[in-house]
C-alpha cells in the first residue's frame, strides 16, 4: 500500500508510483484523507478559521486553500507532471501536455463546514485522457470513504455499492440544491422543484453536491438534480453513481453536464420520471 520509501539520505521520498487506475487511486485516497484531517482538526477547534466571500453566497476558507494544497502536495509528489484542476487555485501550467486531469474540491461544502454543520466532503477525481477513471468523495466527520475506478464498481468502506431500484417516483427521497448563486435561474428551479416534489415522497438540501452524489451511489438517495455546478463539484461523484449502476444525464437527458453544469442522477429507471418531469417544467 505504501508508496514511499527511504532514500539514501535515509528520509522518505515518494517511489515512483505508476499511473495505473489503482495507483492513482491509491494517491487519490492518500491526499483526501490527508485534506480530510485539516478539515476535522478545524471542524473541532474554530477559533482559526478566517472566512471571505469569493462572490455573492460563495465563501472560502483558509481551511479551503490548507485543503487544497496539501491535496496538491501529495499529488505532485507522486505525480508532478500530471495536471490538476483546483477549485481555489484554477488550472495547472500543465494541464495541457498531459494525459492525467485531477479534478480536485478540496472541500465541498463550505458553507456548512462556516456553519459547523457537519457535512462535508473531500472529492478528488482523476481523468485520464478526458475520460473520468478513478473519483475519490470522503466524508471526514463521518470516515466514509466513497472510491470508484472505471469498470470495477463503487465502494464505501470497502463495501460495494449500488444505487436505488426504485422505479417510479412516489416513494423515493431525492436530493437537490437552491440556485443560491445564480438566482436568475430561481423561477426554472421553482417549476422543476413544484414538478419532482407534488410526485415523490420528499426532497433533501444537505448542501454538498459531492455527497449528494455519493448517496446516490449508495442508495441512500433515490435521485438528485442540480443546475449551475462546476467540474470539481462533481467529477468524482459522477464516477461514484455511473459505477454503482446509476446514470447521469443534464437537464435533457445529454451527457452534457460538463458543458453546462447541470446535473440529474439516477437509476436508470428512476431517472426517466424525473426527466420527465424537469422537461416539462420547461
Ligand atoms: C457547493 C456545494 C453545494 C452546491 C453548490 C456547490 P462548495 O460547493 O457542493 O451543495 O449546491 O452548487 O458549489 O462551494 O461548498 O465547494
Ligand atoms: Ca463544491
Ligand atoms: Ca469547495
Amino acid at each position: 500500500m505504501e508508496a514511499t520509501s527511504k532514500d539514501t539520505r535515509g528520509s522518505f521520498a515518494a517511489k515512483k508510483t505508476p499511473a495505473t487506475p489503482k495507483g492513482l487511486l491509491n494517491i487519490a485516497v492518500r491526499a483526501a484523507r490527508a485534506a480530510g484531517e485539516i478539515i476535522n482538526r478545524n471542524f473541532e477547534d474554530r477559533d482559526h478559521i478566517t472566512v471571505q466571500e469569493k462572490a455573492k453566497d460563495d465563501l472560502v476558507t483558509n481551511v479551503d486553500r490548507e485543503c487544497e494544497n496539501a491535496i496538491k502536495g501529495v499529488i505532485s509528489r507522486y505525480y508532478p507532471e500530471h495536471g490538476i484542476l483546483a477549485e481555489e487555485s484554477g488550472s495547472s501550467k500543465n494541464t495541457a501536455d498531459s494525459d492525467y486531469l485531477w479534478v480536485i474540491d478540496p472541500l465541498d461544502g463550505t458553507t456548512n463546514f462556516c456553519k459547523g454543520i457537519p457535512h462535508i466532503a473531500v472529492s478528488i477525481g482523476v481523468k485520464i485522457k478526458g475520460i473520468t477513471s478513478v473519483g475519490v468523495v470522503y466524508d471526514p466527520i463521518r470516515n466514509e470513504l466513497f472510491t470508484a475506478t472505471k469498470g470495477e464498481g463503487a465502494i464505501l468502506n470497502n463495501r460495494k455499492i449500488r444505487v436505488s431500484n426504485i422505479k417510479g417516483l412516489d416513494t423515493g427521497i431525492f436530493a437537490t440544491a437552491f440556485p443560491c448563486r445564480n438566482r436568475e435561474h430561481l423561477e426554472h428551479y421553482q417549476k422543476i422543484l413544484a414538478r419532482v416534489f407534488s410526485r415523490c415522497a420528499d426532497i433533501r438540501r444537505a448542501g454538498t453536491a459531492s455527497l449528494d452524489l455519493a448517496y446516490v451511489a449508495a442508495g441512500r438517495m433515490d435521485g438528485y438534480f442540480e443546475l449551475c455546478l462546476k467540474p470539481w463539484d462533481f467529477c468524482a461523484g459522477e464516477l461514484l453513481v455511473r459505477e454503482a449502476g446509476g446514470v447521469v444525464t443534464d437537464f435533457e437527458g445529454k451527457p452534457d453536464y460538463a458543458k453546462n453544469g447541470n446535473i440529474v442522477a439516477a437509476n436508470p429507471y428512476a431517472i426517466q420520471n424525473l426527466l420527465r418531469e424537469i422537461k416539462a417544467a420547461g
